[in-house]
């Protein structure tokens, strides 16, 4: 109890502790050991207690400080790790299988998808774990994620997993129109709704940003012909995500490009080598395990360095 109590900042205790609902203090306690933005065991131990210490009497609180900052240090009243999780395209495919692994691991998260009312994979998960937000997004609509974020605004979110894309193919000549489609939804879109989320990313101790990228957009990796729509938007992506991880150090945010490798899905067709969950559970120990060697790194599944 000791050593819990020293984590505490001297400023809880200046503040009259009847100025505050005992939630409240929590919230600020919590707050402030995020703000250290440290992951070290103590400073775990040390939220957890206080999440023991003060969750427990909060019993019957309604408030809803107090929730937020449940969800938002990722603790629930049992003081057990769970974490804020946003996912794009989360419908179908990979995006399904991350929702489908992390709500089994207890994580809060937030699904978006372009038709929740078609999502019936995605309701029935939902109606399974409570946890499972819902919303309606167009990640190219970007007054919708505008909206969707001042939604969010006093949330915390530990991993944004920008995982929505397409791969369209050349009919008989390049098309402008189709082509740009491509870079809007695999480059663009990301990077604005990383931009849109970053407050709420950057309160979060865990403050990962991941983008599903793919091997496709690895210039020295490219050899074969074919789908220069997909590949040229995922080398934009990369180049994007690499230019804005150097505004960050990996203390304010860790930010990787993630290959999920060829994934049997809609997109990756049936002959692809990993089935979805292989290829979530791989991709959910890597992010996992993120450290300051890998932001700003392109990543395979497994967490190895791949070549830009
Ligand atoms: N499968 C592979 O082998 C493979 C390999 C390398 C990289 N990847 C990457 O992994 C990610 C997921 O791919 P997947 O295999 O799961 O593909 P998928 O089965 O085709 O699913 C794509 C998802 O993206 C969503 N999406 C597309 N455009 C969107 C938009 N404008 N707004 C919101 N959502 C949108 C789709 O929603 P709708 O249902 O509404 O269309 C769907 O949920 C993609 O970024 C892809 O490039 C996949």
């Amino acid at each position: 109890m000791v050593c819990y109590l020293s984590c505490i900042p001297a400023a809880l205790f200046v503040i009259p502790m009847h100025f505050f609902h005992v939630a409240d203090a929590a919230y600020v306690v919590g707050e402030a050991i995020s703000d250290r933005e440290s992951r070290t065991v103590d400073d775990v131990s040390c939220r957890e207690s206080i999440i023991w210490i003060f969750g427990n009497k909060s019993v019957g609180c309604s408030s809803d400080i107090y929730t937020r900052w449940m969800m938002s240090t990722g603790s629930n009243a049992q003081g057990l790790a769970m974490h804020t999780i946003l996912i794009t395209g989360a419908n179908r495919g990979l995006g399904l299988g991350f929702v489908r692994h992390y709500a089994a691991q207890g994580m809060t998260i937030i699904a978006t998808c372009r038709e929740p009312e078609q999502a019936t994979e995605l309701q029935a998960l939902a109606e399974q774990f409570s946890h499972i937000a819902i919303e309606a997004l167009d990640i190219c609509d970007y007054d919708a994620v505008a909206r969707l974020s001042e939604k969010y605004a006093d949330y915390c979110i530990d991993i944004l997993i920008n995982n929505a894309g397409i791969l369209q193919s050349v009919d008989t000549a390049y098309d402008a129109e189709v082509w740009l489609k491509s870079l809007e939804t695999n480059a663009v879109a990301p990077m604005i709704l990383t931009q849109a989320f970053l407050p709420q990313v950057k309160r979060s101790a865990i403050h990962k940003a991941v983008f599903i990228s793919s091997s496709y957009g690895s210039v020295e990796l490219t050899t074969a012909e074919g789908s220069i729509y997909y590949r040229s938007s995922k080398a934009a992506l990369n180049m994007a995500v690499r230019r804005f991880v150097l505004d960050y150090t990996y203390l304010e945010l860790t930010a990787v490009c993630l290959c999920p490798g060829w994934v049997r899905t809609d997109m990756g067709g049936v002959n692809a080598e990993l089935s979805v969950d292989d290829s979530v559970a791989a991709m959910v120990t890597t992010i996992a395990g993120l450290e300051s060697e890998h932001h700003g790194q392109f990543l395979n599944q497994y967490g190895d360095f791949v070549p830009w």
